[in-house]
C-alpha cells in the first residue's frame, strides 16, 4: 500500500518548495495536483471552451485524458510552467476547480498515479480532506497574503506585487467558498504558519513530524 504525505494550503504558501525538500529527504515521488487544474484551464482557453460551462469543461478533460500518451495528465511534459502560470490561467483556474465532476476526474487521476508509487508527497487544496483522507501525515501551510504575494513575485520574477496579491486573495476566497471540496485544514492536519519562518525551518518541522 502506498504511503502518502498530504500537503495543503492557500496559494503561494510555500507548498512546492517544502514538498520538494521532503521528497528529497525521504526519497518520495512528488505530485503537484494544481498542475492538472491549470492544464484544464489552459486548454479551455486555448480551445475556446467557456470555463463556466461545466459539461463542456468535463468533456474537455476527458478528451485530454484520451489524447495524452500515458492517459494521465500529470505526467504530460507538453506544458511549460510559464504557460500554466500565466495571468489568464490564474484567472480561469478557480472556475474550473469549482466543478465537482471535474474534481472527481482529477482525484481519480491522482489515485491512479499514487497506486504505482511506494511513497509519495502530494500537494494541493483537498489532498488531506478528500483525496487521501487516511494519509498518515498531513500538513496545512499558511502565511499572511502579503507575504505569500511577495514570495510569489520573487519566485516568478514577473508580475507586479499588487496584481499578484489581488490574485492570491481572489483565489483563496474562491477556493475557500466553493461548494465542493472547499479549502479547509483536515482535522488531523499539522498547521504551520510560515509567515515568520524560513524554508529550512518549515522543512525542519515537517521532517520531525514525519519521523514521529
Ligand atoms: O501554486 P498555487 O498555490 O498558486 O496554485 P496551484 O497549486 O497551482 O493551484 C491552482 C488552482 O487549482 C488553485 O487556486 C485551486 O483553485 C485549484 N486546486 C484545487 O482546487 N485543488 C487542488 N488539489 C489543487 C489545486
Amino acid at each position: 500500500k502506498t504511503v502518502v504525505i498530504a500537503v495543503d494550503g492557500p496559494a503561494a504558501a510555500g507548498k512546492t518548495t517544502t514538498c520538494l525538500a521532503l521528497a528529497d529527504t525521504f526519497d518520495l515521488r512528488y505530485l503537484e495536483s494544481g498542475r492538472t487544474y491549470r492544464i484544464v484551464a489552459y486548454e479551455a482557453i486555448r480551445r475556446g471552451v467557456p470555463v463556466d460551462d461545466r459539461s463542456a469543461v468535463v468533456g474537455l478533460c476527458d478528451r485530454l485524458i484520451d489524447e495524452s500518451r500515458t492517459g494521465n495528465l500529470f505526467t504530460s511534459s507538453r506544458y511549460r510552467p510559464q504557460e500554466l502560470r500565466s495571468n489568464p490561467v490564474d484567472l480561469a483556474v478557480s472556475a474550473v476547480a469549482r466543478i465537482g465532476e471535474l474534481r472527481g476526474r482529477v482525484t481519480e487521476l491522482i489515485h491512479q498515479w499514487a497506486r504505482v508509487q511506494a511513497r509519495c508527497v502530494v500537494e494541493g487544496r483537498d489532498i488531506g480532506t478528500v483525496v487521501f483522507p487516511t494519509a498518515p501525515a498531513k500538513f496545512y501551510l499558511t502565511a499572511k497574503p502579503e507575504i505569500r504575494a511577495e514570495r510569489r513575485v520573487r519566485q516568478e520574477g514577473h508580475g507586479s506585487y499588487e496584481e499578484v496579491l489581488k490574485d492570491v486573495i481572489r483565489r483563496d476566497q474562491a477556493d475557500m467558498s466553493r461548494p465542493v471540496a472547499p479549502l479547509v485544514p483536515a482535522e488531523d492536519a499539522v498547521e504551520i504558519d510560515t509567515t515568520e519562518l524560513s524554508v529550512a525551518q518549515v522543512v525542519g518541522r515537517m521532517v520531525s513530524v514525519c519521523r514521529d
